[in-house]
């Protein structure tokens, strides 16, 4: 076991401080209870509901998807939510894709920088020209935040300035 001094302890503990953790918020906006599915897989899926906001954790450069299925519902891939965390210029990509599943409406719906909360994809409803229908629509938004929001459901929620 080597020995730490004090400082080097210091220093690690604000080197964790600074990196911060990458997350996704989720916040369910009706009464249905979601399992989030992650590709790459973060371990198990993740159950969400209104009972509680659940913030998700992710490793340093993850570049992956979740979608979300209603309790009760079969498995199928559905809206997508796209992230890419310290990504070219170490800046964090993200988007609502429909480009799978156009048909599941309730379940993925926007996203957005926790503290700015601009800029913001996916629809207030679906669908809209804030999400990706199409392979070569430009709607990949980038913010050098490292927590971001996702709401999850049938109500709206980010114009309301909640
Ligand atoms: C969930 O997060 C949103 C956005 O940050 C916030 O407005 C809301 O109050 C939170 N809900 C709960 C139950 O903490």
């Amino acid at each position: 076991m080597p020995q730490l001094s004090a400082g080097s302890l210091v220093v690690f503990a604000l080197s964790l401080t600074t990196v911060g953790a990458n997350s996704v918020t989720f916040w369910t906006l009706d009464h249905n209870v979601r399992t989030l599915y992650f590709t790459p897989s973060l371990g198990s899926p993740v159950t969400v509901s209104s009972d509680a906001n659940t913030t998700i954790t992710f490793p340093s450069e993850y570049s992956g998807n979740f979608y979300a299925v209603k309790q009760g519902a079969s498995q199928e891939v559905g809206m997508l939510g796209e992230v890419m965390f310290n990504g070219w210029k170490g800046l964090t990509y993200f988007d609502v894709s429909a480009i799978v599943n156009p048909r599941d409406r309730d379940n993925v719906k926007q996203m957005w920088p926790a503290k700015s909360r601009v800029p913001v994809s996916g629809c207030e409803v679906f669908p809209c020209d804030n999400a990706y229908y199409q392979p070569n629509d430009v709607q990949t938004k980038a913010t050098k935040e490292v927590n971001l929001v996702t709401t999850l459901g049938s109500r709206s929620a980010h114009q309301k300035g909640v």
